[in-house]
């Protein structure tokens, strides 16, 4: 499949490289592609700045959220949850339209410092606020629950077989988004049903940043035990 990637950041990179991996044409979508290659410093989490990653990754294009997501089968939305929106309304709703985009973002404010609070929860969810913003789309939420190392490697979490959820309202978008999920290894993928259940998994963000703190990794997931 051709895939654009909105997001330059440690989850969009990661994605890109490992879609890359499976076989797919991808490009990794930008607001500014001369600014993010002029990137170098590592980011607050300590990740290489996109313009040394770029270097590494010489076969993922860097373009424009619009030349990126024009012509793509499938988009995927990883890019800040309080840009989301605007980097979306950037790729243009046309490139949207009919396609299947998978949602990985979550409504993160910062203002507060760290841990940060949601902007919308409980009552809505940004995957809802996106499809409600592009209604063409085919919007699906899924690996939001998870640092971006564990999305595209579920082994890099040693401890067995663990957790993905999937939220959307088209069945035949989910389906999509369930085989790449089946092509990075997942194998616990559960439906929870359309995009409003994505308030569910959203909100599982507070809880995975404490978990991270407190075990001093990121490398861990939910898992769901019958
Ligand atoms: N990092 C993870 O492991 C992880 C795990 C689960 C979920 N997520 C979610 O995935 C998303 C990406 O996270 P991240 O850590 O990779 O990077 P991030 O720093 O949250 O987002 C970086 C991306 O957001 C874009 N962006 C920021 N503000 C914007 C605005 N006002 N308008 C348009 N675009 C804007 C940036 O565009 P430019 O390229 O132009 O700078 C960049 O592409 C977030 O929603 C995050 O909550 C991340």
């Amino acid at each position: 499949m051709k895939i654009a990637v909105l997001g330059t950041g440690f989850a969009g990179r990661t994605l890109a490289d490992g879609l890359a991996g499976l076989g797919h044409e991808v490009a990794i979508g930008t607001r500014d592609v001369a600014a993010t290659l002029k990137r170098t410093e590592p980011d607050r989490m300590g990740n290489a700045g996109y313009g040394v990653w770029a270097e590494g990754h010489p076969h993922i294009q860097l373009a424009r959220f619009a030349d990126a997501a024009a012509g793509a089968d499938l988009l995927v939305n990883a890019t800040s949850g309080a840009g989301s929106i605007s980097a979306l309304t950037d790729a243009g709703a046309a490139n949207l339209a009919g396609r299947v985009l998978l949602d990985v973002a979550n409504p993160l404010d910062f203002s507060q410092g760290f841990p940060p609070n949601l902007f919308v929860k409980d009552s809505d969810s940004l995957a809802e606020q996106i499809q409600r913003a592009f209604p063409d789309a085919r919007v699906v939420k899924a690996l939001n629950t998870m640092v971006g190392d564990v999305m595209t490697v579920p082994k890099s979490v040693s401890d067995g077989d663990h957790t993905v959820f999937v939220s959307g309202d088209d069945a035949e978008a989910k389906h999509v988004v369930t085989d790449l999920l089946s092509s990075f290894g997942w194998t616990d993928i559960i439906d929870l049903g359309g995009i409003g259940t994505a308030r569910a998994t959203e909100m599982m963000v507070k809880i995975r940043l404490l978990v991270m703190t407190s075990l001093g990794t990121p490398i861990s997931n939910f898992k769901i035990a019958r």
